[in-house]
């Protein structure tokens, strides 16, 4: 029987509910087919740094590195927020997505039509919006040295490489091919050297794509026409800090940040997690929605393992248990005919998955 491993990252706040509603998803999926997956839990972000003192440890990376794909719930809290920079559970991801080299982020952000109204835009602005943020993750801002803060000055830098752009506008291209051709990409090329040494290298690499129409875009003014215009885009491509921003935007026209999954890919193991945080002003009391999670383990059979037929099943699943009323409280104003517990989400959508 084949076997993927899976590597678990719980993390903090309502990661450890969230994943366990993903596993049993899993685990509804895998029952009776021709493959088992094999689940080994890691430690990362605060709760890793309360046991070991360090919100990365080796034997995570190690772990990770052994497995087929990493499955994360979230991390962070406010108890953790005075730590040093580096002791920092969001250190530990960032960490971790360099060690991956998972310099590739996708974010497809669509919109459910049993939550239409669940969304702060008009229906006619958001009504098959089906979009695909494509974050650079590896680079920019974020990792960029030199970078300092002292008592009168604080600095960062933003540098990216060629090869850092080539990479991942290949992957927007790619991307592309599979859905409308059509790449936006984004930046701020109109004041920063960056952006414009971004722009070059896009427009090189788009000439081999003929199919795809690249057009560009200031990141102002694409936050700006996100709201205003959502459908005209269909992937966008950007840099680590301007997706970071957009997607969470982007997030919103869903409705509710707890529907969006992601994958970061580009090294050899892939990691999939939510695009929330650990939200820590819920976490226990079992009205987190698991959905952008289990969404990200159907993102996972896909991109990982090619399994596209149990990826369909989950997605289906998902589609008929919000057609069916069932919402977590987050959701819970938009067509509720019953209000759920985390857990019972997970096991209403396994139950289908079984079924289906
Ligand atoms: C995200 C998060 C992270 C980021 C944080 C937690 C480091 O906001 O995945 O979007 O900024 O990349
Ligand atoms: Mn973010």
């Amino acid at each position: 029987m084949k076997k993927y491993k899976i590597a678990v990252i719980k993390g903090d706040g309502i990661g450890p509910e969230i994943i366990d509603e993903a596993i049993k998803v899993l685990d509804a999926v895998s029952a009776g087919s021709e493959y088992e997956f094999e689940y080994n839990e890691y430690l990362m972000g605060g709760d890793a740094y309360d046991i070991t003192g360090d919100p990365l440890p080796d034997e995570t990376v190690v772990g990770c590195k052994e497995s087929d794909a990493v499955l994360f719930g979230a991390i962070g809290g406010e108890k953790w927020d005075n730590l040093p920079r580096d002791k920092r559970p969001e250190s530990g991801l960032l960490r971790l997505r360099e060690q991956l080299e998972l310099y590739a982020n996708f974010r497809p952000v669509k919109v459910y039509d049993e939550l239409i109204d669940a969304s702060s835009l008009k229906k006619e602005v958001i009504e098959g919006v089906d979009l695909l943020v494509m974050r650079e993750l590896t680079g920019g801002i974020y990792f960029g040295k030199p970078r300092q803060k002292n008592e009168d000055s604080a600095f960062n830098t933003m540098i990216y490489t060629k090869d850092e752009v080539v990479r991942i506008a290949k992957m927007a291209f790619e991307a592309a091919l599979k859905r409308d051709k059509k790449v936006c990409s984004v930046d701020k090329a109109n004041v920063l050297e960056v952006s414009q040494f971004w722009r070059d290298v896009v427009i090189e690499v788009a000439k081999g794509y003929p199919e795809v129409t690249l057009t560009h875009m200031y990141v102002d003014n694409a936050a700006m026409q996100l709201v205003r215009d959502p459908k005209q885009f269909d992937v966008i491509l950007t840099g680590n800090i301007f997706g970071d921003i957009l997607s969470d935007e982007a997030s919103m026209i869903s409705g509710s940040i707890g529907l969006l999954p992601s994958a970061s890919v580009g090294g050899s193991v892939g990691l999939y997690e939510p695009i929330h945080g650990s939200a820590p002003d819920i976490a226990g009391q079992g009205i987190a929605n698991p959905i952008a999670t289990i969404s990200s383990a159907s993102l996972m059979l896909r991109f990982a393992f090619g399994e596209e037929k149990a990826a369909d099943k989950i997605d289906r699943a998902i589609t008929k248990l919000l057609d069916e009323g069932y919402r977590t409280k987050d959701i819970s104003s938009y067509g509720a005919k019953e209000v759920c517990s985390t857990t019972e989400i997970g096991s209403i959508i396994a139950d289908y998955v079984s079924k289906g």
